[in-house]
């Protein structure tokens, strides 16, 4: 992997599989980047990501359900890079096993790296990881939620949300348990077409919203209301649209029967959330 070491918009990436697709990328960067640049060069992982997003107060973490998010904006994962076009949970092939794996190899040095450099980390910790076929590869830490992973989170736990951040404020997230709602929950995110493009239109009235069943949940991104008080589409990523069901199966269908209430002009979603294939996951990926 070659990656340029800065602000990019999403283009300082390059996968290469040679030697020669390497240079050809440097290359590429030097266009782009003119004069002295840094860059760094990255072992090229394979394998399906997961996000694993928990509290931590320092001590002890508590994890919310596994989690998948659809970064590109086409079916089969193609096309640009977005902000995710979809999420759910839980994820099927994150067995005992795979989690097991996680938590040795990388939430738990994680944590005892905080203690031994003494850095009091209070918040979400959300590892971006890859099951390598040489067990799970940690891609990146954010300290917060993830998005659109948190659309999907957020309705699937059972428990206060309040108080799980109250208690890793304390410091008290050792007498907390985190419950889960059963099932499954997908959220299909609602794009104005366009996007990611620098530039597309928005403003488009939004309708659909009060036609949703109980089991499905619109959590706003880019909405505003215009001059007449309709609401309307303000951005690239508009609103997630997350359904609630006995089974990943049903879920889906439902979140897609939302995405068919809910529309604006342009209006664009991917018709492959939570439908990849289920993997094949090596026994070194896990043991
Ligand atoms: N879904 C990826 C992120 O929030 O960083």
């Amino acid at each position: 992997m070659v990656k340029y070491d800065g602000l990019a918009a999403g283009k300082g990436v390059y996968v290469c599989s040679s030697l020669e697709e390497a240079e050809a990328a440097l290359s590429e960067l030097q266009t782009q980047f003119t004069g002295w640049f840094s860059f760094l060069l990255e072992e090229k992982l394979t394998g399906p990501e997961i996000s694993i997003i928990g509290l931590t107060d320092g001590r002890e973490i508590k994890l919310l359900a596994t989690s998948q998010d659809h970064k590109r904006l086409l079916a089969g994962d193609q096309g640009p890079n977005t902000g995710g076009m979809g999420a759910y949970c839980p994820v099927p092939f994150a067995n005992d096993n795979v989690l097991a794996a996680i938590r040795r190899d990388i939430i738990d040095p994680t944590l005892r790296g905080l203690q031994n450099e003494q850095f009091a980390f209070h918040g979400f910790l959300y590892f971006g990881i890859m099951l390598t076929p040489s067990g799970p590869k940690l891609l990146e830490y954010n300290v917060r939620l993830g998005d659109p992973e948190a659309e999907v989170l957020l309705p699937a736990l059972d428990s206060s949300l309040l108080k799980l951040i109250e208690a890793t404020l304390d410091g008290t997230l050792a007498l907390q348990t985190v419950r889960q709602r059963p099932g499954a929950f997908v959220g299909v995110v609602l794009a104005s077409g366009g996007y990611p493009a620098p530039k597309f239109p928005t403003g488009f009235p939004i309708t659909g919203l009060d036609q949703l069943p109980a089991h499905v949940r619109a959590y706003h991104g880019a909405t505003r209301l215009d001059a007449e008080g309709r609401l309307v589409t303000n951005g690239g990523r508009v609103l997630v649209l997350t359904a609630h069901g006995p089974d990943l199966e049903t879920a889906t269908a439902r979140a897609y029967e939302a995405c068919a209430k809910v529309t604006f002009q342009d209006a664009y979603y991917r018709p492959d959330i939570a439908q990849r294939p289920a993997p094949v996951l090596s026994a070194s990926a896990v043991n």
